[in-house]
């Protein structure tokens, strides 16, 4: 896994790196805030990434089986995500597609946690104050740590999004390093 993620960190750089060449801005974009590098997202048809995309439509699969969704998948779109100090992703939501995810390539400590959030309308406006140690049925808001290797599939309709990335390290240190993606259901 280490090895594996090294190797797509040295790709994603150097992808990041000929962006700066070509002058292409780093500042928001999409979900991305604080100026977080976000990368186009055709990395899907790079072929140095289909290991991952690999693994990704074996994950999908099972998304599919334990939701009862009939065959056949495709990976809509797929991008790399550097997330400098204080850059992080506002809460969002994946219109148009089937399964969303993430999956982490590189987490220095305090880089931040993805979280998810109750979609209804109603448990967002009723509020009141709690009791601790809610069971995790009432829980509104559900966060993971952002770890190395993890990957995290959800609906693409849950709003989700990761906290500020608070390490503050020298350089590329202080990188949170992902990569996003979108599955779709293709004709029959
Ligand atoms: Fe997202």
């Amino acid at each position: 896994m280490i090895c594996f993620n090294r190797y797509l960190f040295k790709h994603i750089k150097a992808w990041y790196k000929q962006d700066i060449k070509k002058g292409k801005p780093t500042g928001e974009f999409k979900t991305n805030s604080g100026f977080g590098w976000h990368s186009s997202t055709d990395m899907n048809e790079r072929k140095e990434y289909n290991p991952l995309v690999k693994e990704l439509f074996m994950m999908a699969e099972y998304c599919n089986r334990d939701y009862g969704v009939q065959p056949k998948l495709g990976l809509g779109n797929m991008w790399a995500n550097i997330n400098p100090s204080y850059s992080y992703n506002k809460t969002h939501t994946h219109p148009n597609s089937l399964w969303s995810g993430v999956y982490y390539i590189k987490v220095p400590k305090n880089s931040g946690k993805f979280f998810a959030e109750d979609p209804r309308p109603g448990p967002n406006t009723y509020m009141p104050r709690r009791m601790d140690n809610l069971p995790k049925e009432l829980w509104r808001v559900i966060a993971y740590d952002a770890v190395e290797g993890r990957m995290l599939f959800f609906p693409s309709w849950l709003p989700h999004g990761v906290d500020i990335n608070m390490n503050t390290e020298k350089g590329e240190k202080n990188w949170r390093v992902s990569v996003s993606f979108n599955f779709i259901q293709t004709p029959e």
